[in-house]
């Protein structure tokens, strides 16, 4: 595994943002009401422009497929997932985006293991399987290194209590149309990361490969993933959904959850220069990706748009680059073993049996890809 204290503090090398950080937040802290008002308005016009140029940009109604690896990344032969090392050196990352990824992880981790019921797609199956593992065992790490109840209280007692017995027993629709909602944002998520060769991601500096790793599967599989999931919801269904999700779920998690857990489990950070430097960078990653990524999410889930294959190829490309090959090989190898996916089908029908077919979602469809 990479020796991720070796490594120079990647924030302290592109230390000319903090300028432009410095500067708005004088902006937004010492300007009158009238001039903050005009800014703020100017800043937020140009925003929504900007989102709308990227998604006429990067989105197609019609069905790509990108040229991508479509294959499962499985622990290296005599290794299985919990022999992998997930210390994650947060010592020189913004604090507030480590609890984010790690509040996420928490939510995330538990719907993975329930893909059995919302995929017939052997690449997606894969790899989401491997993702509930993983982020499981981060989360176990991270709970034992932070004292922060992420395994113990966030992800068995609060996100996979809710969709297991709840979602899952009520509706698996709506866990459905949960799950669309989730595999269509994270590729806007990494669409930021990317920008200006991954200057955001290395910016937060949380090191670690197991998001590194995540995003890059999700980039693989979301041509896949988003267009089987929503194809049976109803319109009414998915809008519904994309807007608790976004309000009642990602918005509290983002701006009250990790405000508090983070003060609470790291308040000499917290309460610091360089903690207020942390705290704005991270306002300001909010303002940008929150609504950024649920306008794509909504354009992708609810009116069916599709990215463009060539985008797709751009942000794995850029991606690998910039941040996998640093953080997903060791001595000059690919830390994971590349198989290609199993046949998942008599497994989903296995599960997929044991559901009612008011209940299941895809009992009138047939295996979509082969
Ligand atoms: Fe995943
Ligand atoms: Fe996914």
């Amino acid at each position: 595994m990479r020796d991720f204290s070796a490594e120079p503090n990647a924030g302290a090398k592109v230390d000319t943002a903090s300028y432009y950080i410095g500067a708005f937040t004088a902006v937004v802290m010492f300007s009158s009401y009238y001039w903050f008002y005009r800014v703020v308005l100017c800043l937020v016009i140009a925003f929504l422009g900007w989102c709308l140029s990227a998604y006429f940009t990067l989105l197609t109604f019609r069905d790509e497929k990108p040229n991508i690896p479509q294959k499962v990344r499985d622990p290296i032969p005599g290794k299985k997932w919990k022999d992998y090392n997930y210390k994650t050196d947060h010592e020189d990352s913004n604090i507030f985006f480590f609890m984010w990824l790690g509040q996420m992880s928490c939510l995330i981790a538990p719907y993975e293991i329930l893909i059995y019921e919302l995929s017939h797609d052997d690449l997606l199956n894969a790899q989401e399987l491997n993702h509930a593992s993983i982020q499981t065992e981060w989360n176990r790490k991270l709970e034992k290194d932070t004292g922060c109840p992420f395994y113990s209280f966030w992800q068995v007692k609060v996100w996979k209590h809710i969709m297991f017995n709840y979602l899952r027993v009520y509706s698996v629709r709506l866990n459905l149309a949960v799950g669309c909602a989730l595999e269509a944002m994270f590729c806007w998520l990494v669409y930021l990361w990317n920008w200006n060769n991954g200057f955001i991601y290395r910016r937060m500096n949380v090191k670690t490969w197991v998001w590194t790793y995540h995003l890059l599967e999700e980039v693989e599989h979301t041509h896949i993933s988003v267009p089987e999931m929503r194809q049976n919801l109803t319109t009414i269904e998915k809008i519904i959904t994309w807007f608790i999700f976004d309000v009642f779920v990602v918005i509290p998690i983002t701006l009250i959850l990790v405000p508090i857990a983070t003060t609470l489990y790291f308040p000499r950070r917290v309460f610091s220069f360089s903690g207020l430097q942390a705290l704005a960078e991270f306002c300001l990653f909010c303002a940008v990706a929150l609504p950024f990524a649920a306008l794509g999410q909504f354009c992708e889930m609810v009116i069916g748009l599709n990215w463009k294959a060539s985008c797709l190829e751009d942000l794995w490309n850029v991606w690998y680059e910039t941040q996998y090959l640093r953080d997903c090989f060791e001595d000059g190898k690919e830390i994971f073993a590349l198989n290609v996916p199993p046949e998942c089908t008599a497994k989903n029908n296995a599960v997929l049996k044991t559901l009612s077919k008011v209940k299941n979602p895809f009992a009138s469809t047939t295996k979509t890809r082969a």
